[in-house]
Parts: C-alpha cells; sequence; structure tokens
C-alpha cells in the first residue's frame, strides 16, 4: 500500500490538523508551495532524477521523464539547471513551472550507467535511484504536499522502494505526526516493476515498524496476533499460535528456560504459506529469533541502551515480513515461518547462571551466561524446523553484539553449511543492496563450546569473547542436521544512523528485501539445482 496512512492506528488523527498546526513555522519555501497550491489544491509534487553529466559543458543529463518535462516546460528546466551539475543526492527545487506540477524536486543520480560495483558487492545504479528519490520525496513532505510523482529513472522498482522506505517513520505514538505523502509513479510505462517495489518495501516497513515499536506494545501475543492479521485475506496461508502448553509438550526445555523468567507468556508461532504448485512441495522454512524484549536476564545488560533491545525481535520480524510480502506477490513456492517468542527477564524464575537445561533433541545446555538467550530459543526451533523436509533452512536472528563489531551495519553476517544456499543469498543481496558477507563454520568454534563443564553445549564459547558471532552459529550448529542451512546474524544491521541513505534513524528491518528476493529467485530455481 503506497499510503502511508492507510494504517488504521495512525489513521486517528486527522493528517490536516499537524499541516495547519505546522502553518506557523512555514519557510519561505513552504509559503511558495502552498501558494502554488492553493491554485491547484490537488496537484501533486513531482520528483525527477537527474544524471551528474561526465561532460563539462555544465548540460542536465535529464532521464527520459525529465526530458519530457522539460520539453512540456519549453526547456525551462534545462535553462535553471545550467551551471555545476547536481551532485549525487542533492536536490534543487522549482516552484510554478508547469500547473500540473506546482512544485519539482530534481534530485542528482551520481553517473548514468552505473551497475554492478564489485567492490561494493551491490548495484550501484539501484542504489543511487533508492537514495535520490527517498531525498527527493521526503523534501516533498518537508513541502507538506500530500501526493508526489516518481521518475522511475529507468528502474521502477529501485524507485519505487526508494519512496517507500524513505517516506516510512514510527510516530504511531505521537500526537505530532509528519504529513502523510502517497508516492505514485510518474507516467505509465514501469507499473509492475513499480507496484513490486512498493511490496517489497512495504514488507520491509512492516519489519520496521515491529522492531521499534516499545515491548511493552509488542508483546509475544501481539507480533503474532499483528502478524496473523496481515496474512489474513489469503487463503493459502495457515498461521498457528502455539500457547505454552504446546511449547511444553514438543519439550522445548532450553526455549522454556528463557521464557520462565517473565511475566508475558511465550508464543511460538508458526506459518505455512503454500503457494507452491504441490501442496506438499519441499518448503523453504524460515526461522526468526523472537526475543520481544532482552534485558540480559540475571546476566543483566547494562541500562545504556538497553531500550534498543526491543529490536530483538528483528529476526522473527524479518523473516514474517518476508512471508507476508511473498503472500502479496503470490511467489510459487511453500514457506513455512518459526517464530519461538518469549521476554528475556531477571526474576526468581528466571534461568541461572551455571544451570542446565535439556533441548528438544536432548542435548543439554549450560547457561553460563543467561545473556546469550537468543540462541537457547534457536535451539528448539530449529530441531522442530527439521520436521517438514525442507529445501532449506534459514534463520535470523540479532544474535550477538560480536557481529557488529565484526562488519558494522555494512552487512548481515551468514553462516552456512551450503554454498548453493550461500550463492542464492549473495546473488539476491546484490540486487537489494541490503549486503551478506559469509563468515565461518569451523570445527575450531565447535570445539569452544562442546567442552563444557556440566553439558554437551555451553551456551559462551570458553575464551570469552573472542569469535563471538562464530561460536555462537558454532552452537547453533550442533542443533542441525540438515545439509542446506544457513544463520544469519542480524545485530549488526538491526538499526540505522545515516549509514543507509534511503531509511530514517531507526530500526532498519534488515534484511527483508534480500530474503523476500532469495525467495522469490528460489521458487524459480528447480528443486534438483540444490
Ligand atoms: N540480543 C543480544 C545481541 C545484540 C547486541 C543484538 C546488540 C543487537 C545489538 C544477545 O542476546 C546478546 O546479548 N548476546 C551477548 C552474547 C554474549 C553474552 C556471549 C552479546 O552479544 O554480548
Ligand atoms: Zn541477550
Ligand atoms: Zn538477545
Amino acid at each position: 500500500m503506497p499510503r502511508v496512512g492507510k494504517n488504521p492506528l495512525r489513521s486517528r488523527s486527522a493528517p490536516g490538523r499537524n499541516r495547519a498546526g505546522a502553518a506557523g513555522r512555514r519557510s519561505p519555501a513552504r509559503l511558495d508551495a502552498a501558494r502554488q497550491r492553493s491554485r491547484a489544491p490537488s496537484a501533486p509534487g513531482l520528483v525527477l532524477g537527474v544524471y551528474t553529466s561526465e561532460k563539462d559543458d555544465g548540460a542536465a543529463q535529464f532521464t527520459s521523464a525529465g526530458d519530457a518535462f522539460d520539453r512540456l516546460v519549453s526547456g525551462k528546466l534545462r535553462a535553471l539547471l545550467c551551471g555545476p551539475p547536481l551532485k549525487k543526492g542533492k536536490t534543487r527545487i522549482f516552484h510554478g513551472l508547469h500547473q500540473d506540477f506546482p512544485s519539482v524536486v530534481v534530485v542528482g543520480l551520481g553517473k548514468k550507467n552505473a551497475g554492478i560495483n564489485e567492490q561494493e558487492n551491490w548495484n550501484e545504479g539501484k542504489e543511487n535511484i533508492r537514495t535520490a528519490v527517498a531525498v527527493g520525496c521526503r523534501q516533498i513532505q518537508d513541502l507538506e504536499i500530500p501526493c508526489v510523482e516518481v521518475d522511475p529513472c529507468g528502474d521502477a522498482q529501485a524507485a519505487a522502494e526508494g519512496a517507500v522506505l524513505g517516506l516510512h517513520e514510527y510516530n504511531e505514538l505521537k500526537q505530532k505526526k509528519k504529513p502523510v505523502v502517497s508516492p505514485q509513479l510518474h507516467g505509465s510505462a514501469e507499473s509492475q516493476a513499480w507496484q513490486k517495489g512498493v511490496i517489497y518495501a512495504e514488507g520491509q516497513n512492516l519489519a520496521r515498524y515491529l522492531m521499534e515499536a516499545p515491548a511493552n506494545y509488542i508483546t509475544p501475543i501481539k507480533f503474532a496476533e499483528h502478524i496473523e492479521q496481515k496474512l489474513r485475506t489469503f487463503s493459502n496461508v495457515k498461521v498457528h499460535i502455539r500457547p505454552e502448553s504446546w511449547i511444553t509438550t514438543q519439550e522445548m526445555g532450553a526455549f522454556l528456560s528463557v521464557a520462565k523468567g517473565s511475566a508475558e507468556p511465550p508464543i511460538f508461532l508458526e506459518i505455512h504459506y503454500l503457494g507452491g504448485a504441490i501442496t506438499n512441495d519441499s518448503p523453504l522454512v524460515f526461522v526468526g529469533k523472537g526475543v520481544t524484549f532482552d534485558s540480559g536476564g540475571i546476566s543483566l545488560k547494562p541500562s545504556l541502551g538497553m531500550d534498543a533491545m526491543r529490536a530483538d525481535m528483528g529476526g522473527a520480524a524479518t523473516v514474517c515480513s518476508t512471508i507476508v510480502t511473498a503472500a502479496a506477490l503470490n511467489l510459487p513456492l511453500n514457506i513455512i515461518g518459526l517464530a519461538p517468542l518469549c521476554e528475556n527477564m531477571p526474576s526468581g524464575k528466571a534461568n541461572k547462571p551455571g544451570d542446565v537445561v535439556r533441548a528438544k533433541n536432548g542435548k543439554t545446555i549450560q547457561v553460563d551466561n543467561t545473556d546469550a538467550e537468543g540462541r537457547l530459543l534457536l535451539a528448539d526451533a530449529l530441531c522442530y524446523a527439521h520436521n517438514f523436509n525442507a529445501r532449506a533452512i534459514v534463520n535470523a536472528a540479532t544474535l550477538t553484539g560480536a557481529m557488529d563489531v565484526a562488519l558494522g551495519s555494512a552487512a548481515t553476517g551468514v553462516f552456512t553449511n551450503s554454498s548453493w544456499l550461500w550463492t542464492h543469498l549473495y546473488e539476491a543481496s546484490i540486487l537489494t543492496g541490503d549486503r551478506v558477507w559469509r563468515m565461518p563454520l569451523f570445527e575450531h568454534y565447535t570445539k569452544q563450546v562442546t567442552d563444557c563443564p556440566l553439558a554437551d553445549v555451553s551456551n559462551i564459547g570458553k575464551y570469552s569473547r573472542a569469535g563471538g558471532a562464530c561460536t555462537a552459529a558454532a552452537f547453533l550448529k550442533e542443533f542441525v542436521t540438515a545439509s542446506h542451512w544457513a544463520h544469519l546474524d542480524i545485530a549488526g544491521v538491526m538499526s540505522n544512523k545515516d549509514e543507509v541513505p534511503y531509511l530514517r534513524k531507526g530500526m532498519a528491518g534488515r534484511p527483508t528485501r534480500t530474503l523476500v528476493e532469495f525467495a522469490a529467485r528460489l521458487s524459480q530455481d528447480s528443486h534438483n539445482a540444490k
């Protein structure tokens, strides 16, 4: 849904009230835009891309939409843009050029033939479009214009992603909200690609919404109900919200040991999307860590920054949003989503350092640090994932601070026993720009978790913090027998400051689009290919 305002909670406050409220502080540009609008009240804003000219003649290098608009205004746009070229992501605003588009934002796209950049492992052309469109749409939003038409810039999917991701903001709980802006494709060509981009971006925005929301709003049951509600309209989707009693009968002792520290009951969310031609086609199984708040438990975290641990369900949010998106795209494959959901809290019933718990596969685990709780949930969920004869099992988790230390927010760390799986994830990420980087699953790390005084395996590595993301992955591997498994540590990409220019500051919902693209590619890959 391209409309930012369709959300039922959000629509309670009238957007018009915000606009009127902001009138007292209007800048000259906003007043100009408002004056233009009063002549054509329903006229949209327009965002046009312009390439950075490779020649020195100062002539703007328009996209085809830019060219067409310039012809419409008898070359006035070209004349206004003469002089130093607009740098990548920089904008200029023009008012009153044409009555149908009273405000036009022109934004720099960088060089014209940008494509795959081998150093950066992404498609630079697509990234440039996402960034330029996001910047342009936000300018229109600052001008308080409720609708914007967007130049497809030669790649309508990337343009739609830039618009829908760039405008997203969590302001559910604020009385004063940013004006609602609805992005639309400028022109009629490429409308399918535009729509695909809208769906991909909305998938990521759903994950951002769930991650950003406070932990007292998104409890395990609220998370499950939100996803169930998003999937209600699809007849080929079944959602099971499993209660604590079910988790107990499944003998998920590791998951339950974390959950019992909290007053909030745990949930095991199980989603079946049947998009494949044959109902019993082997599914792709996604598993997501769903810790709706991670205080650390008895191994309590420092209070500074602890609020960010409301997003410790980012794995569950990204995999469930991926399935919602796959259903919206009607992807022809079967997908199962599994999300163990609970809080990690300190209490009289909480895990204590040194406790030993038993996972679903019978392995015993010494809980040496109660803050390494994600792997306890995942151990049981991964065991359960083996019930479905999966084509591949892919789990996502905000698992370790060490992952953030290793790669920062540049890429998701992927630990996998399958080069086939790795290739699909990697190729998907080049297109989406939400990158992945392969990490090791060496026996070297396994020894550091299986050398354990009281149990089969310890929940931390014996050399404290060294290789923390790798020892966590080695721990998970103890609960996997499938030959195509990947663990995605998304702790480093959990939030955005300003690193990804088309995402605002806040929880990032990464790498949802990569997972969607990966599922789309798998749905085209023959079963024999693995
Ligand atoms: N949820 C955290 C990891 C995390 C940290 C995610 C920062 C996002 C940002 C996880 O449960 C955790 O606390 N891990 C510990 C493991 C350690 C005790 C071995 C960590 O990373 O410090
Ligand atoms: Zn933790
Ligand atoms: Zn955690």
